[in-house]
C-alpha cells in the first residue's frame, strides 16, 4: 500500500484500487466545502432524492436545541425508498434478500414485488384503523415482514416503534404504554439458535395491561401452535387474502418534520428514551452517509449484519439501502448457528459486497479460528464495516486480514440511535487506524472538552460533543421534550452531548472510548445500570442493588451486579443464578449479568448515590481515586 502523509501510530491506507473506484477520491476537499457550506452540502443531497414539495429552508435554527430541517418540505421516505424506483430499471432489481436461520428458506424481492407487499400490509393496518400519527409497535424477528410493517406504517404516515424481538414481555410493555401504540404487529414464533422464541405468547403477557391497543396482527412464521383472542387477533396470512389487502395503497404526503419512528434506548435514568425521527431529514441523512462511507453502487449487495429491532437495522438494513436503491441482504439467524461458518456461507452464496457488524460478533468469530472463513469464497467483499462499540486493534486486524484479505478498508462507524446517521467515521479512501472511527462526517465538527465545556489538548480524554446540527439528529424524547433538553443539550449549552467519553489525536483521529453516563455497552447493545438495577431489586430477596460494566472477551463488557439482601435471605450459589435469570426474564437475555456478588454494604455518596466507580475499580483491583464524597 502506497503511504502518503505521515500520520501517527499504525496506519492502513488504502490501495490504488480502492481510491480508482471510489466515490470521494478527495475527503479533504468534500470536507472542505460541506464544512463551509453546511446548507449547501446538505440541499444538494437532499436535491438527489424526490420532494412532493421542495423546503422553504434547509436549516430552521430559530427554536434550537429544536433543529428542524428542510422545513415546508412534502415527502414521504417510502416515495424514495421504493415508489421513485419502480419508475426505472430498478424495478425489476432485489430489494431484498432473505435466507431462514436454517438455510433451507432463501426468499427475493425486488422493488415492484416490495412495493406489492408493504402495500398489501399497509391496506390492511389501514382497515384496522390506523391512521397518520398513529404509533405501531412492531415486536418480530429477521423476516421480510418485519422490513413491510416498517415500512407500510411509514407509507401511510403512522409511526412505528419496533421494540427488538429479544426484550421481555415487561420490556415490551412499558414500550407499549410509553408509546400509546394502537396495534402490534408480531410473529407466531422467532427462530433463535435453532430454538423457537415465543413472541405472540410474549406480546399476549405483554398486552395484558396495555388498553390502547386493539388489534394484533400475527405473521406466521414458525406454524407453532399459537393462541388467538377472536376480537382481538389476526392471522397475517389470512387478512392478505382479502380483497380490501390489495397491493395498491397511495403513498401518503408527509411534512418533512413530521415523525417518521420512534426508538426506544437506554439513559442514565431507569425509563427508556423514545428517540424520534421524521420522515424528510432522517431519510436525506441515511441516504447520503451510505452512499458515501460504504460507497454504495448500483450492482452492490449490502448486508448490515444488525438486528431491524436496533437503530443500525432501521437506518442500514432498511431505509438507507432502499434510498439508495441497492439490494439489502437480510440473514434470520447468528453467526455461528449451527456452525461458525455461517455467516461466510452467505456471503458467498450470494456474492455478498459490503459487510458490517459490530465487534463482538467479529471476536465471536475469531474464537472459531480462520479454518471456517477460508473455507469460502469472500472474494466478492469490497468494504467492511465496524458498529456499536470501540473496536480492539485485534478484532480490527484479524477482520481486515482474515475476511477482508486485506483489501476491504473497515468503515469503523461511530453513531448513535439519537444521530440516525454515521457521525464520526471514515469514507474508503480515507487512512485507517485500527480502533479509530476516523474523523467527522461531511458537515460535522466534533470536539473533546473537560467538565467545564472547554476543549481539551489532543491526548487528552474528555466528553465527546458535536457541534453543528445535522439532518437526521433526534427531534426529541417522544412525549418528554424537558428531558431531550436536559439529557443532549443543558451540560455544554449550544452543543449537543453524546454520552461517550473520547480522545483526539494529532492527525484529528477520534477515539471512542466508552460511555460517561450510567449506560452499559454489552456487545453493542445499551443497558441502563438503573434498569437493571431497578430489575434487581423487584426480586423480592434483594433489598438494594448496583451493576457495573467489567471488561469481557467477546461482549466487549459484561454486567456484574452487586446486591444487599433482605432479612430473611441467604446468599447462595443457587440465588445468585436465580436473579440472573431475574434479570434476563424482566428486560431480556442481553442483561442477564455475568455474576452476582452479595454485599453487606454498597459505596455510596453522601448523598445516597451509589460510587459505581469505586465498585469497578475494587472488582478490577485498581486504585479506587477520589473517594472523598463516599459516605463513612
Ligand atoms: O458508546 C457509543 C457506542 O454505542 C453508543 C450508541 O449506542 P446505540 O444508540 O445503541 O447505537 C448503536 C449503533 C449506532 C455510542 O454512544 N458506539 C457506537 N458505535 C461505535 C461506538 N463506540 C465506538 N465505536 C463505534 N464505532
Amino acid at each position: 500500500m502506497a503511504k502518503k502523509k505521515e500520520m501517527e501510530g499504525e496506519v492502513f491506507y488504502p490501495s490504488e484500487q480502492v481510491v480508482e473506484q471510489a466515490r470521494v477520491k478527495d475527503w479533504e476537499a468534500m470536507a472542505e466545502k460541506a464544512d463551509k457550506d453546511l446548507e449547501g452540502f446538505w440541499s444538494a443531497e437532499a436535491s438527489e432524492l424526490e420532494w412532493y414539495k421542495k423546503w422553504d429552508k434547509v436549516l430552521d435554527d430559530s427554536k434550537k436545541p429544536f433543529f428542524k430541517w428542510f422545513t415546508g418540505a412534502k415527502v414521504n421516505i417510502v416515495h424514495n425508498a421504493i415508489d421513485r424506483h419502480l419508475k426505472t430499471y430498478r424495478k425489476n432489481k432485489l430489494a431484498l434478500i432473505w435466507e431462514s436461520e436454517d438455510g433451507k428458506e432463501h426468499l427475493t424481492y425486488s422493488y415492484f414485488a416490495m412495493n406489492r407487499e408493504v402495500s398489501r400490509m399497509a391496506n390492511i393496518i389501514k382497515a384496522m384503523g390506523v391512521r397518520k400519527g398513529d404509533r405501531v409497535t412492531i415486536y418480530m424477528g429477521r423476516i421480510p415482514e418485519i422490513v413491510f410493517a416498517m415500512l407500510a406504517c411509514a407509507k401511510i404516515g403512522a409511526v412505528h416503534s419496533v421494540v427488538f424481538g429479544g426484550f421481555s414481555a415487561e420490556a415490551l410493555h412499558g414500550r407499549i404504554e410509553d408509546s400509546q401504540s394502537k396495534l402490534v404487529i408480531t410473529q407466531d414464533g422467532n427462530y433463535v439458535n435453532g430454538k423457537i422464541v415465543d413472541l405472540k405468547r410474549t406480546v399476549d403477557e405483554a398486552l395484558k395491561r396495555c388498553p390502547s391497543v386493539e388489534n394484533v396482527l400475527v405473521v406466521r412464521r414458525t406454524g407453532q401452535d399459537t393462541p388467538m383472542d377472536p376480537l382481538r387477533d389476526h392471522w397475517y396470512h389470512e387478512l392478505a387474502k382479502l380483497p380490501v389487502a390489495n397491493g395498491k395503497c397511495p403513498t401518503e404526503e408527509m411534512d418533512a418534520e413530521d415523525p417518521l419512528y420512534i426508538l426506544y434506548t437506554s439513559g442514565s435514568t431507569g425509563k427508556p428514551k423514545a428517540i424520534l425521527h421524521v420522515h424528510g431529514g432522517y431519510m436525506v441523512g441515511t441516504y447520503t452517509t451510505l452512499k458515501y462511507v460504504f460507497d454504495l453502487k448500483d450492482e452492490d449487495r449490502f448486508w448490515c449484519a444488525a438486528d431491524p429491532g436496533w437503530v443500525t437495522g432501521h437506518s442500514y438494513i432498511v431505509y438507507g439501502p432502499l434510498l439508495n436503491g441497492a439490494t439489502s441482504f437480510m440473514f434470520e439467524g447468528g453467526p455461528a448457528y449451527p456452525y461458525p461458518n455461517r455467516w461466510w456461507q452467505c456471503v458467498e452464496r450470494y456474492g455478498i459486497n459490503i459487510l458490517y457488524t459490530a465487534p463482538t460478533a467479529i471476536r465471536g468469530l475469531m474464537r472459531f479460528g480462520e479454518a471456517w472463513p477460508n473455507k469460502h469464497d469472500l472474494s466478492s467483499l469490497r468494504l467492511l464495516g465496524s458498529v456499536g462499540e470501540p473496536i480492539n486493534p485485534e478484532a480490527w486486524k484479524w477482520y481486515h486480514r482474515v475476511i477482508g484479505k486485506e483489501q476491504c478498508p473497515i468503515m469503523d462507524t461511530w453513531w448513535q440511535t439519537e444521530t440516525g446517521m454515521f457521525m464520526i467515521t471514515p469514507t474508503p479512501t480515507v487512512p485507517l487506524k485500527p480502533g479509530s472511527g476516523t474523523r467527522p462526517f461531511f458537515g460535522q465538527q466534533a470536539e473533546i472538552v473537560d467538565e467545564a465545556g472547554n476543549p481539551v489538548k489532543d491526548g487528552d480524554e474528555g466528553y465527546l460533543v458535536l457541534k453543528r446540527p445535522w439532518p437526521s439528529m433526534l427531534r426529541t424524547i417522544y412525549g418528554d421534550p424537558d428531558r431531550y433538553v436536559n439529557q443532549y443539550w443543558s451540560k455544554f449549552p449550544g452543543k449537543y452531548l453524546a454520552g461517550d467519553s473520547a480522545r483526539r489525536d494529532a492527525d484529528g483521529y477520534y477515539w471512542i472510548i466508552g460511555r460517561v453516563d450510567d449506560v452499559i455497552n454489552v456487545s453493542g447493545h445499551r443497558l441502563g445500570t438503573a434498569e437493571i438495577e431497578s430489575a434487581l431489586v423487584s426480586h423480592p430477596a434483594v433489598a438494594e442493588a448496583a451493576a457495573i460494566g467489567l471488561p469481557h472477551e467477546v461482549k466487549g463488557t459484561g454486567i456484574h451486579a452487586f446486591c444487599l439482601l433482605r432479612a430473611g435471605f441467604a446468599p447462595s450459589e443457587s440465588l445468585a443464578e436465580e436473579l440472573r435469570q431475574h434479570v434476563a426474564k424482566v428486560i431480556s437475555p442481553i442483561a442477564r449479568p455475568e455474576d452476582v456478588k452479595f454485599v453487606d454494604k454498597l459505596p455510596k455518596t453522601r448523598s445516597g448515590k451509589i460510587m459505581r466507580r469505586v465498585l469497578k475499580a475494587r472488582a478490577q483491583g485498581l486504585p479506587e481515586g477520589d473517594v472523598s464524597t463516599l459516605e463513612e
